[in-house]
C-alpha cells in the first residue's frame, strides 16, 4: 500500500518545484495536490507530472472543511505538506482579508481535520507519533508539515540572525497571518499531541515564480526595455535561497525532523535589492546584450513599500547540525540558472 501525502498549494511557485522532486525521489508515495488555482496558481507548472499515476490534482479551497474531510477519508491521507497561502506582501497591504481567511482559517481547517482524522482512525494513529512504514524508509507518520516564512520574526538591524527562538514580531498583514497560522499549528502539537512540524524559510528564487515577485519583475522589465522598479533606496536585505534547496530541506525535515519542532531554513546569501538587480542585469548583459548600454541603466527607484522590513537573515545551524542539511546552490550559481530559465520562459 502506498503512502498518501496531501500537498496543498502545489500549483504555486514552491509547491510546483517540490512535487516533481518528491514524486521522483519516493516511488512509495502518492501525492494529492489540493490547490484553489487563485491568480497565483498555475497548473501549467506541473505539466511534467500530470500523467503520473501517483499524482492527483484536486481544485479546491483549503477553507472548505467538507472537501478537506472528503480528501482525508477518500485517500486515507498519511501526511500533509501545507504550502497553500496568499503569499504576496504588497497584496496583503491592499487587501488583508483574504490573507486572514486563507492563511489563518484555512490552516486551522486543515490541521483540525488532520487531528480529528488521525486521532480517530481505527489503527495506529491514536498512538502519539506512531511509526509507520512507508515502503521507502521508516518515517514518523502521520505528520503535518506547515511551510512558513522568516517574515514572522519581523525585521533586523544591520547585524544579527533569526534563530528558532527569536520572538515573533510580524510587521505586514501577510507575515501576521503566517505568524497566526504557525501558532495554530504549534498549539495542535502542544494541546493535542498532533505530530506537527514547522519550517520558516527565507526568500526563495528560481523557476516558476509568479510574475509579481521581485526577481521575475526585474527580468521581465529588463527584457521589455521598461524601467526596472526598485523600492525605496534598494538597500533592503533578504537572505536568498534557491527553491530546490528549500524543497530538499522540506523533504529532510518532513522525514527526519523532531515532532513539534521548528526549523529555520536559509541560504546565508544576504543580498540587497540593489545587489539582486545589478547581478541580474550583469547576467543579462552577458547572455542577451542590448544594442547599446547596460540593463542596469533601466533601474528606477520607486516609492517604498509601506512598513518595508529592512533586513532578514536566517541562522540555519539547527537544520544543518541536527539533520545535516546544506544549501547546494550559492547565489551566483542559483541566479544564473534562474535567469536562464526566465530567458526561455519570457521568449
Ligand atoms: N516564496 C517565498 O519566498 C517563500 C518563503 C518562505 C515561505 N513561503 C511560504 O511557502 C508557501 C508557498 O509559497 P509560494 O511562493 O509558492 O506561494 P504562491 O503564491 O506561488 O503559491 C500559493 C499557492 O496556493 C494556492 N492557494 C491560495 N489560496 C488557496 C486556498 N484557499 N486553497 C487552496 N489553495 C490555495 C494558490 O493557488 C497557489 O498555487 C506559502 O505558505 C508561503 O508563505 C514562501
Amino acid at each position: 500500500m502506498k503512502t498518501n501525502i496531501l500537498v496543498t498549494g502545489g500549483a504555486g511557485f514552491i509547491g510546483s518545484n517540490f512535487i516533481p522532486h518528491f514524486l521522483k525521489k519516493y516511488p512509495g508515495y502518492n501525492v494529492i495536490n489540493l490547490d484553489l488555482l487563485t491568480y497565483a496558481g498555475n497548473i501549467g507548472n506541473l505539466k511534467e507530472i500530470e500523467d503520473n499515476p501517483r499524482y492527483k490534482f484536486i481544485k479546491g479551497d483549503i477553507c472548505n472543511r467538507e472537501l478537506v474531510e472528503f480528501i482525508f477519508n477518500e485517500y486515507l491521507i498519511n501526511g500533509v505538506i501545507h504550502f497553500a497561502a496568499e503569499s504576496h506582501v504588497d497584496n496583503s497591504i491592499k487587501k488583508p482579508d483574504v490573507f486572514i481567511k486563507t492563511n489563518i482559517n484555512g490552516t486551522h481547517t486543515l490541521v483540525d481535520v488532520a487531528y480529528k482524522f488521525w486521532m480517530e482512525r481505527p489503527f495506529a494513529y491514536n498512538q502519539k507519533y506512531s511509526k509507520c512504514d512507508s515502503s521507502d524508509e521508516e518515517i514518523i507518520l502521520p505528520r503535518f508539515h506547515h511551510i512558513s516564512t522568516d517574515e514572522v520574526y519581523g525585521t533586523l538591524g544591520s547585524t544579527g540572525l533569526f534563530t528558532e527562538s527569536t520572538p515573533y514580531a510580524p510587521n505586514s498583514p501577510y507575515s501576521a497571518s503566517k505568524a497566526g497560522s504557525d501558532m495554530i499549528v504549534r498549539s495542535y502539537n502542544h494541546t493535542y499531541g498532533l505530530n506537527t512540524i514547522i519550517t520558516n524559510c527565507s526568500n526563495n528564487y528560481g523557476p516558476k515564480q509568479h510574475d509579481e515577485k521581485l526577481i521575475p519583475t526585474i527580468i521581465r522589465n529588463a527584457l521589455k526595455g521598461n524601467p526596472i522598479p526598485i523600492y525605496g533606496d534598494g538597500k533592503n536585505i533578504r537572505d536568498w535561497l534557491y527553491v530546490i534547496d528549500h524543497c530538499k530541506a522540506i523533504d529532510l525535515v518532513f522525514h527526519n525532523g523532531a515532532a513539534g519542532e521548528t526549523y529555520n531554513i536559509g541560504g546565508m546569501n544576504e543580498k540587497s535589492n540593489n545587489d539582486v538587480a545589478t547581478k541580474i542585469c550583469q547576467i543579462l548583459d552577458e547572455l542577451k546584450p542590448k544594442q547599446k548600454g547596460s540593463y542596469r541603466d533601466q533601474i528606477k527607484y520607486v516609492e517604498d513599500r509601506a512598513g518595508h522590513d529592512r533586513r532578514y537573515a536566517i541562522d540555519a545551524s539547527k537544520l544543518e547540525n541536527d539533520l545535516g542539511w546544506k544549501a547546494e546552490e550559492n547565489f551566483e550559481s542559483g541566479i544564473l540558472k534562474t535567469v536562464e530559465w526566465y530567458l526561455e520562459h519570457y521568449r
